[in-house]
């Protein structure tokens, strides 16, 4: 790109963690091939996969140096010679199967089929939030448990307040479902609420899958989004309704489980993983989230700005505090 040809980047030259993500002043501007357009980033999404790969214990491992993150939004600065449906100068976000795309960074490049216009009623860092959050959920929710995505059925998204369960709400509000959502703070309970939930527990009061029951007048949820199955699974299991499926969206360790609770509900237990993804499932996606966007039906929230300087509270956040209100992004 004319005039400038280095750039600050977050980068990983070892894996650890936290404190191993460093700013790097010196890294050379991307170009963009053929099809990729090159985005100037105004905000990178923070996912809780980007600390798992940092700390060097997930399936994937990137050669050394990379920078993290996948999730940006920002303004077109350049186009390959074969990208027809952006110009420089346009808001666009991106969202890539690739959980690795060196997002954290003033500059960074992606397909022209992952990028998509950002509307001016979005803001970058919420352009940022779409990713793997909004990905993710509709994925759960419209291919997995699609059986049962039924107006009038009942969903428990089990820890709605956070970046992927918010996202489900929404989709599942528009959806038509009675929405029943989790949170760990008043705060976040009430945000779940303000998108259109139709009851909201405390996931850290000791009684409150009783009332999850009660809310279903005693049958339990239809659908259950489970963020957190390493603790919540058994319990999933025993409140889920009849014929319901539980869908495993995250989990960070083992638990023991019951097997005959899935054999008196006839229940149906599954994990979904994004990168498991079709590209005909991607497009897909991408035009539905598009749509929602748009429509303004589907709408990340912002829980929490971060600089590069900060990427390694941004992790140490994401990973350990409770009280979440959406999606944690870093601004350039
Ligand atoms: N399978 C996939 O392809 C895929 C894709 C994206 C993400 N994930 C995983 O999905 C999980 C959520 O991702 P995210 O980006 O939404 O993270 P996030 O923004 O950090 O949200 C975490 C959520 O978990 C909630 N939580 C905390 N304790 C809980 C409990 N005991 N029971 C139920 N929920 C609880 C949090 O609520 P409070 O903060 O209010 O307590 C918050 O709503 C992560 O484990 C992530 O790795 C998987």
């Amino acid at each position: 790109m004319a005039g400038r040809a280095l750039m600050r980047a977050v980068r990983v030259a070892q894996f650890g963690g936290p404190e191993v993500l460093k700013v790097d002043t010196n890294v050379p501007v991307p170009a963009p091939s053929d099809t990729q357009v090159l985005v100037e980033v105004k905000a990178a999404g923070v996912n809780p996969v980007d600390t798992y790969i940092r700390s060097g214990t997930y399936a994937i491992k990137p050669p050394l140096p990379f920078i993290p993150g996948s999730d940006v939004a920002g303004i077109v600065k350049d186009v390959g010679s074969k990208v027809t449906k952006f110009k420089p100068g346009e808001r666009v976000f991106v969202s890539r199967k690739m959980y690795v795309a060196d997002g954290y960074a003033e500059y960074s490049v992606a397909e022209e089929t992952d990028t998509s216009t950002l509307g001016e009623s979005l803001t970058f860092q919420q352009g940022a939030g779409v990713g793997i959050p909004y990905f993710t959920a509709f994925r759960a929710l419209c291919y997995v448990a699609r059986e049962k995505l039924k107006a009038g059925n009942t969903v428990l998204v089990h820890g709605a307040s956070g970046a992927v369960g918010l996202a489900c709400v929404q989709i599942a509000v528009a959806k038509g479902l009675k929405v029943l959502g989790t949170a760990g703070t008043q705060e976040g309970m009430d945000m779940v609420s303000s998108q259109g939930a139709a009851a909201v527990f405390n996931h850290k009061e000791p009684d409150y899958t009783e009332k999850i029951l009660e809310e279903t007048g005693g049958v339990g949820p239809d659908i259950i989004i489970e963020m957190l199955a390493n603790v919540n699974l058994q319990t999933d299991m025993t409140i889920i309704n009849k014929n319901g499926i539980i869908v495993a969206v995250g989990s960070r360790g083992n638990i023991e489980i019951n097997p005959r609770l899935t054999m008196q509900k006839e229940s149906t237990y599954t994990g979904m993983i994004l990168m498991n993804a079709s590209q005909d499932e991607w497009s897909e996606m991408h035009a539905g989230i598009k749509k929602g966007l748009e429509e303004g039906w589907l709408r990340p929230h912002v829980c929490k700005e971060y600089s590069f300087e900060e990427a390694p509270q941004a992790h140490i956040d994401v990973i350990n505090n409770t009280g979440s209100l959406g999606k944690r992004v870093i601004v350039t």
